[in-house]
């Protein structure tokens, strides 16, 4: 199963539900503070919390750190999560901010 934004919140909530059911995990998260986003968001160690508490589970994770508008960055996460796990059944597509002064999706200063 891939899921974005796993981090923190529903993101690691999906991750461990499902690794509870059985199913091993591709996350990734952006991991990172953006200036336009009023509140704190997910650090690495969040990130590195939602794997531990899925192989705690005793089921495999490949986390990584990559921004979901960054085609190429994705692409290379879903790569490397099924050369590790096999296979790719289940795409979560939960990453997102919220109450945002810049509506939609965050793009870095040089897109
Ligand atoms: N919490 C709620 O009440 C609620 C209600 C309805 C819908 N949702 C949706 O559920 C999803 C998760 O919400 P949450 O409350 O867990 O939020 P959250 O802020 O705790 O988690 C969102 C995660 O997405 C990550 N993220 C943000 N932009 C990213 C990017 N460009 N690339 C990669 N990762 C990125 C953040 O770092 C964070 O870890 C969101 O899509 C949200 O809109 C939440």
């Amino acid at each position: 199963m891939l899921i974005s934004g796993a981090a923190r919140g529903q993101g690691r909530l999906h991750a461990v539900t499902f690794a509870k059911e059985g199913a091993d995990i591709i996350a990734f998260d952006i991991c990172r503070q953006f200036d336009t986003v009023e509140y704190p968001m997910a650090s690495a160690d969040d990130l590195k919390e939602t794997a531990r508490q899925v192989e705690e589970l005793d089921r495999r994770i490949v986390a990584r750190e990559a921004d979901v508008c960054d085609l190429a960055a994705v692409q290379e996460v879903v790569d490397e999560g099924v050369r590790a796990l096999g296979r790719l059944d289940i795409v979560c597509a939960n990453a997102s901010i919220a109450g945002s002064r810049t509506p939609g999706c965050w793009l870095p200063p040089h897109a």
